[in-house]
């Protein structure tokens, strides 16, 4: 089947039921998809599928051909990070980092559908996602820097 992939085309031969994060690390060496709980509850698996957030520790493989699938390797522009990479790392929103490029997915998600998002939107985007050393503070105020120069850089291009 035909997976597309941060902008790449792979053809893989892999059994349908298979789940996509096993694929995405295993097949395709895409490691920065974590693998946490494999059962739909902590985000640390977290790619986007169409745009949208997806659980790929507990979406089969063949649900994702055709679509397009972004991972956290393909948020960057060339070299430039994508805003929420760039004010995760000015905040050192993480500590272990295990969870990181889950919480970046779903806050890159929320951004592109609601440039602005008050305290309560950005709380709720990330409710499903779970950091073991309690970063939560910082994560969210990462967020909320990543909004306001997102929202500077479109206010400057108009
Ligand atoms: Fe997929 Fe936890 S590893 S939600």
């Amino acid at each position: 089947m035909d997976l597309l992939v941060n902008g790449k085309s792979y053809e893989v031969s892999v059994d349908a039921e298979r789940m996509l994060l096993g694929v995405l690390r295993d097949d395709l060496g895409l490691t920065g998809t974590k693998y946490g709980c494999g059962e739909g509850n902590c985000g640390a698996c977290t790619v986007l599928l169409d745009g949208n957030t997806t659980r790929s520790c507990v979406t089969p493989v063949v649900s994702a051909a055709g679509r397009e699938i972004i991972t956290i390797e393909g948020l960057a522009t060339g070299d430039e990070l994508h805003p929420v990479q760039d004010a995760f790392i000015e905040h050192t929103a993480f500590q272990c980092a295990y969870c990181t490029p889950g919480f970046i997915m779903s806050s890159a998600a929320l951004l592109s559908r609601i440039p602005d998002p008050d305290d309560a939107q950005i709380r709720s985007a990330l409710s499903a996602h779970i950091c073991r050393c309690g970063a939560y503070g910082r994560i969210l105020r990462a967020v909320k820097t990543a909004a306001e120069r997102s929202g500077r850089a479109e206010g400057e291009q108009r």
